[in-house]
């Protein structure tokens, strides 16, 4: 009988598929699996020969040709076919075997399966994954969440397949339940950001500034050697830099101007409305992505409501102004989801250690930055701050970022250029750093019409003027 492989994969599309082959390159023996035999034979035609894969055809011998405990590896779409998988797997398991889901599935699907899983002795673990189709065969970045003891049955793979900045990989046990899921919603919320941003820069470049893609392109590549250094604007110098081969237009400007989502970014801002954080750029980024599907309606407005007339500012120091605007809102995007996940960290008691959240998106995953550095000291010197804008460098990178963010809202504001990630974040910066805010005028008619009740800055307890009656203020506590 053949040698028990160490790990399985079930799910070879693409994901899955690359999963298993970085880790058969590290020679770990891999079991392979997929619904559709069709796909575990193409993939054993073209990559078996690439290391000790076992193919099998039925859920039964892929269990049987797994060492104990087994080590099933679920990549498969979120929702409804994880489930599908884990009732499919579990009558065939043993007591301490382990499924890892390693998609992009919503932690609160985690911690009910966690449950689910307990209650038949199977550990389940919700690993996030990032690095897309590359990330995934040569290093992604891995957040796992789960028991810490199912943890250490496959630490050393996950340790191995992962990828390495200055020799530290890019995986750690994020923290128990549906603590890995979250993590990884929140890195894809905070990508959401970073990419708005992006548009939003490229969008002054093109009507603001008056440039070309290929002229914005060459920018983005500069901007890459500075603060702003991340694979996001490096691949933006690329895509911006391609020629579409059938009309020789720059290819962006024949894709339609219409964004999608599997939903990560939309839940990120759900859970931070459920947790009370302000989650200003994330949501943003959202919002514009469900204003761009209204193509249809966007295209009848555009020939009826008023903007106001055009006028290009072609400014070398605009140029340099949409940099630092869009360096300073990036810090505030970052702010904002590293204070969700600490407000979700005291929520559900995970612990989850901040810096090491930025040491292990420092490479293999999409939002991998050198910035993520500066985060990742901020937190090994501050493991409880509040917010990253409190830490020097970066209230001094703000500082020094403001007045050119400040023009630059300015501009887009006289010209009609939409910025809701550049201004709600500039928006988010005043109204954190204010230590009165307009709220108690929000409390005073809140207490007119509801008497919800208002507390003074001069004393102790709740009061309700009866505003419409003889004026009052009597004490409701
Ligand atoms: C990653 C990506 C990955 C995927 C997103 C895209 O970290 O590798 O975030 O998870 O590309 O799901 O999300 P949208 O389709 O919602 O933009």
């Amino acid at each position: 009988m053949a040698e028990k492989s160490r790990i399985g994969v079930t799910g070879l599309a693409v994901m899955g598929a690359n999963l298993a082959r970085n880790i058969a390159s590290r020679g770990v023996p891999v079991a392979v699996h997929n619904r559709t035999t069709a796909k575990t034979e193409q993939f054993m035609a073209e990559h078996g020969g690439e290391g000790e894969f076992t193919a099998s055809e039925s859920v039964e011998d892929f269990v049987n040709s797994l060492e104990r405990p087994r080590r099933i590896i679920v990549m498969v779409k979120a929702g409804r076919p994880v489930d599908a998988v884990i009732e499919e797997l579990t009558p065939l398991l043993d007591e301490g075997d382990i499924i890892i889901d390693a998609g992009n599935s919503h932690f609160p699907d985690t911690v009910r399966r966690t449950e689910e899983c307990a209650a038949n002795g199977i550990r389940f673990m919700g690993v996030g994954v990032s690095g897309g189709e590359e990330g995934a065969l040569l290093g992604p970045s891995i957040m796992p969440g789960g028991d810490p003891e199912a943890y250490a049955e496959v630490e050393e793979i996950f340790t191995a397949i992962s990828a390495k900045v200055d020799d530290t990989p890019c995986c750690v046990h994020v923290g128990p339940g549906g603590a890995g899921h979250y993590v990884k919603m929140v890195h894809n919320g905070i990508e959401y950001a970073d990419i708005q941003l992006i548009a939003e820069a490229y969008d002054l470049l093109t009507h603001v500034v008056g440039l070309d893609a290929p002229a914005i392109g060459k920018i983005f590549e500069e901007w890459n050697s500075g603060d702003l250094e991340s694979f996001l604007i490096e691949i933006t110098g690329k895509v911006l830099a391609k020629t579409d081969e059938k009309t020789g237009k720059p290819l962006v400007d024949v894709i339609v101007d219409q964004a999608e989502q599997k939903g990560t970014g939309r839940w990120t801002s759900q859970d931070a409305l459920d947790l009370g954080v302000p989650l200003t750029g994330i949501t943003e980024a959202v919002f514009a992505r469900t204003l761009s599907a209204l193509r249809d309606e966007r295209r009848a407005a555009s020939t009826t409501l008023a903007g106001p007339s055009p006028a290009q500012k072609a400014d070398e120091q605009l140029v340099d102004d949409i940099r630092q605007a869009l360096y300073a809102s990036k810090v505030v995007a970052y702010a904002q989801g590293f204070a969700q996940m600490r407000a979700a960290s005291i929520e559900n008691d995970w612990d989850l250690k901040l810096g090491d959240m930025a040491t292990i998106w420092r490479g293999g995953c999409i939002i991998r930055a050198q910035f993520l550095n500066r985060i990742r000291d901020a937190y090994a010197e501050h493991p409880d701050l509040d917010n990253l804008l409190m830490v020097p460098y970066f209230t001094e990178a703000v500082a020094d970022a403001q007045d050119a963010w400040r023009r630059v809202v300015t501009v887009a504001t006289e010209q009609g250029v939409a910025i809701p990630a550049f201004s709600s974040s500039l928006s988010y910066y005043d109204g954190y750093r204010r230590e009165r805010g307009p709220a108690n005028l929000i409390q005073g008619l809140r207490d007119y019409f509801g008497a919800h009740t208002y507390r003074r800055t001069d004393a102790e307890g709740s009061f309700h003027t009866r505003w419409a009656q003889d004026g009052a203020e009597v004490r409701t506590d």
